[in-house]
């Protein structure tokens, strides 16, 4: 996640909508280039004759900073030949470093799964007009991972279940209510999408359109994801945006308060019930990316988790726990890491301890409440 401040535009750039548009039903609906999905693949890997694969992650590799690009480089090229790398976007801004890093990575898992960050999606620095838009530049990419042997859809790896999910932010997603004793710079001021990704006329980023459009190009895993559902007992599914509010610190904590209007999806959060279940399962499991916070919280029955290499200067201050951790082991040696009964979290992930300490103000008044009636 970038959230920058720019310099101060003129006035009327600070008039931004505090109301959500919906879709405009007289534009022309937004053609899907079709992926023609039929089952998922199910795969056996090299590894089924002794032991499952682990299944590791890293998101918001932003491999634009040549440190980024050094440590991906440096990972063991055998410690990971047998594994699993799921990687929930966010990866190069430019075309040509997105593929020298999925090809990087590639040579040293035996599996890579992607799906698509906002930072992917710009196009800047393409002046020969390489890209029509964001969604032409999107299914560049999704060719160049097909080229590369990198997964974009659902697969059954040794009896566990992948499922990228697609997915674009919405500013509904915020329901915190909105700090106003400081002035707060706008969103297009403050976040990079609105000037740097191009979408079609159809498609903006200040209604719900995005979140809709990205959030259906999933109908076309429906049938994939059912039958993971029917034969797998392990589910491990992953997005860049968050899913869910609680995944971010209060507005409070946060450099830029208004961040929560430009990091998730509710439409996201449905996709991911319809897969693990309302109340979630003991392997159920969503990865994600974008704000860059660590993250391994369980929500009413799902384990989500965010892994993020994130920028040198964000590891040099450790805001994530540097870089020794990563990429995070999630599966191994057939379950959950970090889920073990009797031991602690094998994860190295700092959680905020902040953020631990210091219940959520919702979560304090509604446990004041109940206290009150309870008395
Ligand atoms: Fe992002």
């Amino acid at each position: 996640m970038i959230v920058r401040f720019l310099p101060f535009p003129s006035s009327h750039h600070w008039n931004y909508y505090s109301k959500f548009h919906l879709p405009n039903p007289n534009k022309p609906p937004i053609k899907f280039k079709s992926k023609c999905f039929l089952n998922p693949t199910h795969i056996l890997s090299s590894s089924s004759s002794s032991s499952s694969p682990r299944v590791f992650v890293i998101s918001d590799l932003h491999t634009d900073y040549s440190e980024n690009m050094s440590w991906i480089n440096s990972l063991s090229t055998h410690q990971y030949q047998k594994d699993v790398l799921l990687v929930p976007g966010d990866v190069a801004e430019t075309y040509n470093n997105f593929i020298s890093t999925m090809s990087l990575l590639k040579h040293r898992f035996q599996h890579v799964f992607y799906v698509p960050g906002n930072h992917d999606l710009w196009c800047r620095h393409h002046p020969d007009n390489t890209y029509t838009d964001s969604i032409e530049k999107m299914y560049q990419l999704l060719d160049a991972c097909k080229r590369l042997g990198i997964k974009t859809s659902p697969e059954i790896i040794d009896g566990i279940g992948i499922i990228p999910l697609f997915s674009w932010y919405h500013e509904s997603f915020d329901t915190e209510k909105d700090i106003t004793s400081i002035r707060i710079p706008s969103l297009e001021m403050a976040c990079k999408d609105f000037h740097a990704c191009k979408w079609p006329r159809e498609l903006s980023s200040r209604d719900l359109s995005l979140a809709l459009y990205f959030d259906a190009m999933n109908e076309e895993i429906y049938e994939q994801i059912k039958e993971i559902q029917s034969v797998c007992r392990q589910i491990i599914s992953f997005s860049h945006f968050l899913p869910r509010q609680e995944l971010c610190p209060e507005k409070r904590m946060l450099f830029y308060p208004n961040l929560p209007k430009i990091i998730g999806s509710n439409y996201l959060e449905n996709r991911i019930r319809s897969i693990h279940g309302d109340f979630g399962s003991k392997s159920a499991c969503h990865l994600f990316g974008h704000t860059h916070f660590c993250w391994d919280a369980v929500l009413d029955g799902i384990r989500y988790v965010q892994a993020p290499l994130a920028y040198p200067k964000e590891r040099k201050r450790r805001m994530n726990g540097g870089e020794n951790w990563l990429p995070f082991c999630i599966y191994a040696n057939g379950g959950l890491t970090g889920k073990e009964k009797g031991k602690e979290p094998k994860t190295d992930i700092h959680t905020l301890l902040y953020y631990l300490k210091r219940r959520r103000r919702r979560q304090q008044q509604q446990q004041q409440q109940q206290q009150g009636t309870s008395s």
